[in-house]
């Protein structure tokens, strides 16, 4: 594999065949940027997203769930802030016709400087061995001070190009910086223009009567306007959180790279809502709390970064991205906000309800802040299952695709494959399943040979392979084949559900938080 895009496009490929992610109505040419998750994938979509719920609501005992409708009030959005704010700077370049971003064609145009630091870092790094000092090399080095420079110039310039809402200041710094159209090659780019991302729908039937309603572009505000209601009704005392997971949508108009930007996603997401003065330490423990969530699934370390929002959001006073390392390079992948009282507070003033606590201790009554977690499933999907991803070489030359997913998030835990067709080993196969499958996601698999069913198991991400043969008859055991090592060992059947639960249980991740 060369390039980010032919490693993206086996991976899509990998998908499809595997029943992890199909094109929307592929039948008609598909939906862009809309996917269907297949047998694997709902599966590896589930796990995770109980990986998150059981993490946020098992472990912390002042989390509570929620599941609110997608459809809210039109008025809940423009409290919140969406209708008239919730836009993208978009340019469009005028010889291919292909329509950017304008933020995004900086952070671009700013990773390839950032590209450049790494490289000369790692070039020193093997010139200088065990004395390279990184830090004063990254301080002294002058490719690298140049490099940082520009970095720290166009982003202060396009920091505060955005926060001034100047469409002018953003073109002419992409004309400043020499960007060019990745299509066209050239520079010749329209005016910036603001568009809103919110897709509108009306509501009620009857002429006259119907309304303009929005599908949800975030899961949040269903959150905010029943804070109360669960507060209450779960007797809930401040700091606590409410969790949800559920359907978003927004009319991204730049929607590339598979699942990682859609028009129609889940997210997962918490509010924690905490005492006035107290959000920061709130905000520095979510980071940590979220980043051990990420790093106990054991993906490369290496794989995640922390980065601050340049811009923030109309809603927060901090803000931070958890980064993954995607086929595409570092994108974000999860969002921790610091968000003020600004939804509860405009939500009082747009409903004219309170939305209050009153702290019994101290006897007072206020709007509580809030910090939050954003992820969305499909970026985590895509950030497993590319981590997991490998075509590997093996010692007799051959090479096998495997997925090395987490196993407790892998959508079938145990394969069990009989030797032969005959001889009672299915009905031997099928009363193993049978032990195990209340417990764990089970296949039978009989077809072709025992090799071409071990690398279709690998491909799928299976942890275990068991195969029962004519021994396996007289002395009830089996032999079970490790995914990742592809060790076999002979073991009595009686040991399979301990040995496998060790490795599958999702209580072996949670017990890492
Ligand atoms: N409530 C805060 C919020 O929605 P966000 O940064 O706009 O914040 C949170 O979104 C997360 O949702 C992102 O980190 C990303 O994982 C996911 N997300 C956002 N837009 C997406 C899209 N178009 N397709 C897939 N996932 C998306």
């Amino acid at each position: 594999m060369s390039t980010n895009e032919d490693k993206l496009k086996t991976l899509i490929g990998h998908a499809k065949e595997y029943g992890y992610v199909f094109p929307s109505s592929e039948i008609y040419d598909g939906l862009s940027a809309t996917y269907d998750y297949g047998p694997y994938g709902v599966e590896l979509k589930n796990n995770i997203r109980r990986y998150w719920w059981e993490a946020m609501t098992k472990l912390n005992g002042n989390i509570v769930g929620l599941d609110a409708a997608i459809f809210m009030h039109p008025t809940t959005w423009k409290a919140s802030g969406h209708v008239d704010a919730f836009n993208d700077p978009l340019i469009d370049n005028k010889d291919s016709k292909k329509r950017y971003r304008a933020d995004v064609l900086l952070e671009e145009h700013i990773a390839k400087y950032a590209d450049k630091i790494e490289k000369e870092v790692e070039k020193g790094r093997k010139k200088f061995g065990e004395a390279f000092d990184e830090a004063q090399f990254r301080a002294t080095n002058p490719n690298v001070k140049r490099a940082q420079e520009r970095i720290d110039a166009v982003e202060g310039r396009m920091k505060a190009a955005l926060e001034a809402n100047d469409l002018v200041a953003l073109r002419q710094l992409i004309l400043d910086e020499e960007i060019k159209c990745p299509i066209s090659g050239t520079a010749n780019w329209t005016e910036v223009r603001q568009f809103n991302l919110m897709f509108a729908t009306e509501l009620g039937s009857v002429s006259g009567e119907s309304s303009t309603i929005y599908l949800r572009p975030e899961t949040a505000q269903g959150i905010f306007v029943n804070f109360l209601n669960v507060q209450k009704s779960a007797r809930m005392k401040i700091p606590f959180g409410i969790a949800q997971t559920g359907k978003a949508f927004r009319n991204e108009i730049v929607a590339r790279q598979f699942i990682f930007r859609m028009r129609e996603f889940e997210q997962m997401e918490m509010q924690f809502f905490v005492k006035p003065g107290t959000e920061m330490e709130w905000y520095n423990t979510w980071k940590e709390k979220r980043i051990a969530w990420h790093k106990a699934l054991g993906l490369p370390a290496e794989n995640y970064r922390f980065h601050d929002h340049i811009k923030l959001a109309h809603y927060a006073n901090a803000a931070c991205d958890i980064e993954f390392k995607f086929p595409m390079g570092f994108k974000e992948l999860e969002g921790i906000h610091s968000r003020t009282d600004f939804d509860l507070g405009n939500h009082e003033k747009y409903s004219g309800k309170k939305l209050r606590y009153f702290d019994t201790e101290t006897n007072e009554s206020y709007v509580p802040y809030v910090v939050e977690t954003s992820i969305g499933l499909d970026r985590m999907f895509l950030a497993v299952l590319s981590a997991a991803f490998q075509v590997e070489q093996l010692p007799n030359g051959e090479t096998r695709d495997v997925l090395r997913i987490p196993a407790p998030l892998a959508p079938v835990k145990v394969a069990v494959l009989p030797l032969v067709k005959k001889d009672g080993l299915p009905e031997k196969a099928r009363a193993i399943i049978d032990t195990l499958k209340l417990d764990h996601n089970c296949q039978y698999d009989d077809k072709d040979s025992i090799g071409k069913r071990y690398r279709r198991q690998d491909a799928i991400g299976t942890p275990y392979c068991i195969t029962v043969d004519h021994e396996t008859l007289t002395t009830d055991t089996v032999t079970i084949r490790e995914r990742d090592s592809m060790a076999q060992e002979r073991v009595a059947i009686s040991e399979l559900p301990r040995i496998v639960g060790e490795k599958v249980d999702l209580r072996g991740l949670l017990r890492k938080l």
